[in-house]
This record gives C-alpha cells, structure tokens and sequence, in this order.
C-alpha cells in the first residue's frame, strides 16, 4: 500500500459497506450511475470473496450493508449474502430495480434475514417509466411493491427526478402513498457516468425544480407520519457544493462487481490514482492505508480557492468526481461551487436547460446498453 508523504487524519471505521454486486441489469436507465465502461467490465467476485469482504468490513466495524448492482437479483447466491450479512450483524438493505425479485426469492430473502428494501421507479406513468428505462417494468413494479409490503419490510420507492419527470411529482408521491411506501426518496439526478452522458437532456429548469420542492413540500405537511420524504437537492442549479459521500473515505466504502475498493462508487474514472482490490489486500488495509482512500481525505490535499475557504470543513471541497467530469481535475473545486474558477461551465449547462427545446431534440438520449458502453469506451 503506498501512504502519501504527509498522512491525512486516520478515520473511524467505514459506517457503510456498499456491495455492487454485479453490472449486469435488465433496465438501461439513461442515468445510470454504473461506469460508462461496465460492458467491459465482467469479473464478479465469487461468493466466498463476498462473504470475506463482509466479515471483514465488519470486523472494522461497518454496520450497515447495502446491496446493490446492476441488479443485485441477478445474482443466484444473493440469499446467502444476505444470511451472512445478517448473521454478522449488519442492519442490510437491498436496492433493486424489481425485476427478478418474484413471492419466491422475496421469502428466501426474508428467511436469510434481509432488513429492508429500495425499489426504484422512473416514473409515475407507465409510458415514461418504460420509455427512461427501456424496459416494460412499471407494472411489474407495482407488483413487487405489493409483495415488499406483504413481507412486512419497510420499503424506500425511489425515484431519479430530472427534466423528463419532475413536473410529474405530485403523482410521483401519490404513488408512493398508495403503494405504502414509508420512505421515498426524490432524488435529483446527479451528474455522473450516463447521466453526464446525458446531461444536456436530463437538466430541469430552475422553475421546474421550485415547483417540485414546493409540492414535495406540501406532501410533507399532508402525509406526516405516515411518508417521510426526502428532496435530494439539486446541487447545479443551488450553487452549494456537497459533502460528497459525506466526506472521502470517511464513511462509505463501495466494492465494485469484480472486487475494487472505492470511497464513492464512481471514483474509479478518476485519474492518476491506484484503487486496491479485496482480492489482494485486507479491508483494514485499504481503508486504513491505500492511496485511493487517503488521497483526497479531510483537507490536506485542497488548493485554493478551497484551502482558504471558510466552508472547507463544512462541504470538503465538494465532489471530487464532478470536479474531473467539469475542470478535467479532481483536485480542483467542485464547479458548482460559486467561488470555483470553472464555475462558469456549470452556469452554461444550466443556462442551456433554461433556453430548452433544442438540446433534447439535437440529441438523443443515449440509453444504458452494452453496446453504447463499447463504444462511449472507444471514444474516451
Ligand atoms: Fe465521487 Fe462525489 S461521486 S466524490
């Protein structure tokens, strides 16, 4: 493991273990967070690679376990991943997109133990969610929500809101009401992998969004209780950088499908930086020791404008994926933030979202797809 010269502050344990485990998936969502490449990315850790990262994940001291993909259904020995997680004693959820997951597997799930659900919709309407999604799934959706609440599990309907769906929010929320949900989490796109692919398309307008926070916000006074509802703020148009996985390599720690380490699932397009592999190095030793986890840890490694920035401690200089996507330099300021000297190119694409029409039409949406990952691949 290569420690940088000046070391950052050693952190607490991971509090989040993220297993990706797989990139295969039957949806192609045109914002994907999955990397542009995942085509040619096929390895996946066996199951005994995977029931050695949990326990140690937990010996470090994660306690909570998601399980993501891709579609994490895909997998065949998801049920003993899930009786081993919970054995340990992570509190663990599934995220899925609902495909694959019949009465069957939900109580083979159930008995290995799994705590909680998040299913995703597109939509509100089955035309949008089928067309975002390119796949018939919203009435199937709405059958395995059914069978989410039938075994009892506490269910987050989540939804990616951007230009295609956002003025569909009341409905959206209506929704999640009638299936029960009692979480839903709206969750602004955010601008990486094939959504930053389509960027230009997915934008909302800044009407668009006041108007969505406003409803949300109504809902909440109605559904008290009985929903909680959280707005993912649009960081593009609010100008406020966020605390990006709430801080590098402080509390989550995503494994990809074929076993990389990652503090943010998709810091492995950055640049000039080495990820380990479970395959070849302790848990403890990544979080502890490996230069992808400590290099952008804490504040050390800021320049300016953020290094003399009253709100470095507050928001740690941002996204440092954003800040490759938009400045070409993950060390630099997240471009949303006012103050960074790329600023300007974030200002353009919103801008460009509030003149419309054009863009959507100029270019097409480009669809989550094995073939479409080839070739994005050949052009980067
Ligand atoms: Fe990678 Fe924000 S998504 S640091």
């Amino acid at each position: 493991m290569n420690t940088p010269a000046s070391a950052p502050p050693r952190p607490g344990p991971p509090l989040w273990l993220l297993a990706e485990l797989t990139y295969r998936c039957p949806l192609h969502c045109v914002f994907c967070y999955n990397p542009i490449d995942f085509a040619e990315q096929t390895q996946e850790l066996s199951t005994e690679d995977w029931l050695r990262v949990l326990r140690e994940g937990r010996e470090l001291g994660a306690v909570q376990c998601g399980l993501s993909g891709g579609e994490p259904l895909l997998r065949d020995d998801l049920e003993v991943i899930v009786a081993e997680a919970r054995r340990l004693g992570y509190y663990t959820n599934l995220l899925t997109s609902g495909v694959g997951f019949t009465a069957e597997r939900a109580q083979a799930l159930k008995a290995a133990g799994l705590d909680h659900v998040q299913l995703s919709f597109q939509d509100s309407t089955r035309e949008m969610n089928d067309f975002l999604s390119h796949a018939k799934t919203f009435e199937l959706k709405r059958r395995v929500a059914q069978i989410i609440k039938s075994q009892g599990w506490p269910m987050v309907m989540n939804v990616v809101l951007h230009r295609y769906n956002i003025d569909h929010i009341d409905r959206i929320i209506a929704l999640a009401d009638e299936l029960g949900a009692e979480y839903i989490e709206l969750a602004n796109t955010q601008y990486y992998s094939w959504a930053f692919v389509n960027r230009q398309q997915l934008l909302p307008t800044r009407q668009q969004l006041q108007r969505a926070e406003a409803v949300t916000n109504e809902w909440r006074e109605k559904l008290a209780s009985r929903m909680r509802l959280f707005f993912v703020a649009p960081d593009y148009h609010d100008g406020k950088p966020k605390k990006c996985v709430n801080g590098w390599g402080s509390t989550f720690l995503t494994v990809t499908p074929d076993g990389t380490a990652l503090p943010c699932h998709t810091a492995k397009m950055l640049p000039g930086l080495a990820f380990p592999n479970v395959r070849e190095h302790s848990v403890r030793d990544i979080w502890f020791d490996s230069e992808g986890f400590n290099r952008y840890r804490g504040t050390g490694w800021m320049k300016q404008p953020c290094a003399s920035c009253d709100q470095r401690e507050q928001d740690l200089g941002g996204c440092r994926c954003q800040a490759y996507l938009i400045a070409n330099d993950p060390a630099a300021a997240d471009p949303v933030c006012p103050k960074s000297p790329h600023h300007a190119l974030v200002q353009e694409a919103v801008a460009q979202a509030e003149r419309g029409g054009d863009a959507v039409i100029e270019h097409p949406l480009v669809f989550r797809d094995p073939a479409q990952s080839r070739r994005l691949a050949r052009e980067a």
